[in-house]
């Protein structure tokens, strides 16, 4: 299918809303099953820096994958040893394990539920909130997520988080004065939350033309 048919469709397909309790539509999770069928172009992987980023710093590690949908993007990660993909929507992960399957990847485990909810047996070496967290909901408010992967990271793991800077006057009004009501944030304000969930900050990226600014941390 073209790539305007598919853009078209998304527009149209009911989207996953935790918040609200809705699920995704068979269409929305084919349009982002699709766009792991693609060869691996430079856009491609710009797109998934958090997780090149983890894959070139760990070794062997088992991550934490949180609001993974379809999951296809695991392709890229050629030194991990897991993947626990984890995302609320039963229609992402369902199409998600069928397109692992297509795409022979074997290391990734798929479960269905919110981060929020989630209790793991387990620590993990790497967490990542990157389109879940700051993205469906904003930072302010949910300080009980940056310590929860603090407390789920092993000593020395690594978290990647994303944030949406203001980048007009009025976005950097509404964050000051609505700051639970929009996914902008100022970094001063989403720096002192990491801090506060003593979160050692080791890196931050902006990409040109992307909303988001990544943020790696490592738990002490
Ligand atoms: C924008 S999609 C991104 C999917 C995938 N990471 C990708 O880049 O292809 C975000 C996903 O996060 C999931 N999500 C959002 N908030 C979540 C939460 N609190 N717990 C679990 N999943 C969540 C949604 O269901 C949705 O499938």
């Amino acid at each position: 299918m073209p790539e305007s048919q598919n853009a078209q469709i998304m527009d149209t397909a009911t989207k996953p809303d935790p918040v609200r309790g809705v699920d995704a539509s068979p269409e929305y999770a084919e349009g982002y099953a699709r766009t792991h069928i693609i060869p691996q172009t430079f856009e491609y992987r710009l797109g998934y820096i958090w997780l090149l980023v983890i894959d070139s710093l760990l070794k062997d590690y088992v991550l934490l994958d949180v609001g993974c949908g379809t999951a296809g993007y695991h392709r890229l990660a050629r030194n991990c040893k897991r993947i626990v993909g984890l995302d609320y929507s039963k229609t992402m992960i369902e199409r998600g394990r069928v397109l692992l399957s297509e795409l022979g990847l074997k290391s990734t485990e798929m479960i269905c539920g919110t981060f929020e909810g989630y209790l793991p047996t387990e620590q993990f070496d790497a967490v990542n909130l990157v389109g879940s967290i700051g993205r469906y909901t904003p930072w302010p408010g949910n300080e009980a997520a940056l310590e929860k992967v603090r407390i789920i990271l092993r000593p020395g793991g690594m978290a990647s988080f994303a944030f949406v800077r203001p980048r007009t006057v009025f976005q950097f009004l509404k964050a000051i004065l609505f700051p639970r009501r929009t996914v902008v944030i100022r970094e001063t304000r989403f720096k002192r939350m990491i801090q506060r969930a003593k979160l050692e900050l080791v890196l931050s990226i902006d990409i040109p033309g992307s909303m988001n600014t990544y943020v790696f941390c490592r738990s002490n």
